[in-house]
């Protein structure tokens, strides 16, 4: 039981660092226990003296499935009389993909504390620490009662003729969606199947690793980003792997969680030369953020393999209500649309989605606010300890990267969260964080403050 545990102990820690593989040494004696816990062997055989081993290989999210359904109940026993030395939680979070958004729980589950909101610091999520356009709240608030028993536009007329304006591109190039997660489900599963290949960052953004593999069952390639490099997609690597000829290659743009933009100008020469049988799916949630000029939705309208997603979520403050669209070409368009289902976006998410576009200038000005709070933000942190790497990124986010030896990124998180201090351990997104990153939204100044003191208090052992 024990030999068990050690090994469950191990493969938490690996799949909470990002881990997708593992190698496995394992004696030949105990080879079938190795096989039932679900290693499979390569049939490659060391020895060390008198004894020998086997070397084995396992897929991590299998590994830990499998263990998780054959010994769920046992383990969930054995939870209460262990003692779990690893900042790594015993149970890994259910089966849907790790997002942030810990801190949504302190409104309870039946939603019981709802004025909790004011207590914590929700920086494990990108939400806008601004509120909507004025114009959106007056028009939600003033007609809440009818609008909540009111069915919306079915297709989002609305909606569509005002994005199409606001981002000079015509309607039938424009796909809606609640939100830009049900885009991404709808599309991924419409487009691929499971002998699709696919290309993601590595790090990228983590629902797409979700999609592709677990709910999609795709074969997936990750082009490694390197910290050394800045977690710039080097362009020229990126074409040459390209030349695989993938049937959809995913890019988010600036990325989540890197903060790391690649030029417009560069990545198009990217989408030029690349197979034409593949189809780019550009993520531009954080897009308002590099400022005009750097969204591709217009050369995706004209392109007929390039399809760029847009969040409502995190630039317009409309992540509760819902709204995102994406453009492409007619012809892509009409087919998401068809599968679409009927009032897929609520009717006040299409109201403030439509007042939010309306007012331009009240958002360039709270995203400008953003870059300073930012700027400020990385500074009080960068002050604390210098052995503190903290990387600006240029949206709404911060890297914070811990000294080797010290903290993890895990305790970290796991200690400002009892300050009521949400931050994002991005350790399980990728193996490339080495379980030393945190990301860190940009709050309000005040908010950002008490973020950076608990930081400095758990880096100084306050208890
Ligand atoms: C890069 C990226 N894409 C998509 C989403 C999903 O956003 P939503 O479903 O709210 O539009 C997020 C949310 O954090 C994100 O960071």
């Amino acid at each position: 039981m024990v030999g068990k545990l050690l090994m469950y102990a191990a493969l938490r820690w690996v799949a909470a660092h990002g881990g997708r593989r593992v190698v496995a040494l394992g004696r030949v004696e105990l080879l079938s226990m190795y096989l039932e816990l679900g290693l499979a062997s390569t049939g490659a055989v060391v020895r060390s003296g008198a004894v020998e081993f086997q070397l084995m290989g396992g897929d991590v999210a299998e590994l830990a499935g499998r263990t998780l359904r054959r010994y769920g109940s046992l383990l969930r026993d054995l939870q209460r009389v262990v003692r779990w030395g690893l900042e790594v939680p015993f149970l890994p979070d259910d089966d849907a993909c790790a997002h942030g958004g810990a801190s949504v729980e302190a409104l309870g589950r039946g939603f019981e504390t709802l004025d909790a909101h004011r207590d914590v610091v929700p920086a494990d999520v990108l939400d806008a620490w601004f509120p909507p356009t004025p114009d959106a709240v007056a028009a939600l608030s003033g007609g809440l009662d009818w609008i909540a028993r009111t069915s919306p536009p079915v297709q989002a007329g609305g909606l569509i003729e005002e994005l199409a304006l606001r981002r000079g591109v015509p309607e039938d190039a424009l796909a809606v969606g609640a939100g830009s997660s049900d885009l991404i489900f709808r599309a991924f599963r419409g487009w691929l199947d499971s002998s699709s290949r696919v290309l993601l960052t590595d790090p990228c953004y983590g629902e797409y690793a979700h999609v592709v593999e677990r709910v999609v069952g795709c074969r997936v390639d990750r082009f490694p980003l390197r910290r050394e490099e800045g977690w710039r997609i080097d362009p020229e690597r990126f074409a040459r792997v390209l030349r695989e000829g993938y049937d959809l290659v995913v890019i988010v743009n600036p990325n989540n969680p890197t903060g790391v933009h690649l030029d417009a100008a560069e990545l198009r020469e990217v989408l030029k030369g690349a197979p034409s049988g593949t189809r780019f799916w550009i993520d531009e949630t954080y897009a308002g953020y590099v400022g005009a000029g750097q969204s591709l939705e217009s050369y995706a309208v004209e392109a007929d393999n390039v399809v760029v997603c847009t969040s409502l979520s995190k630039m317009y403050a409309l992540s509760g209500l819902r709204a995102a669209y994406l453009t492409a070409s007619p012809s892509i368009v009409a087919e998401v649309r068809r599968w679409t289902p009927p009032w897929a976006v609520s009717l006040p998410a299409q109201i403030a989605a439509v007042r939010a576009l309306r007012d331009p200038s009240y958002y360039a000005a709270r995203w400008a606010q953003t870059g300073v709070l930012r700027a400020e933000l990385a500074a009080a942190l960068g002050g604390i300890d210098e052995g503190l790497h903290v990387s600006e990124s240029v949206a709404n986010f911060v890297l914070l990267t811990l000294p080797q030896g010290g903290i993890g990124a895990a305790g970290l998180v796991e200690r400002c969260r009892g300050r009521g201090v949400f931050l994002r351990d991005l350790s399980p997104l990728s193996s490339a964080f080495e379980g030393r990153t945190v990301r860190i939204a940009v709050r309000d100044a005040a908010a950002n403050a008490r973020v950076v003191a608990a930081v400095a208090e758990v880096l100084r052992g306050v208890a």
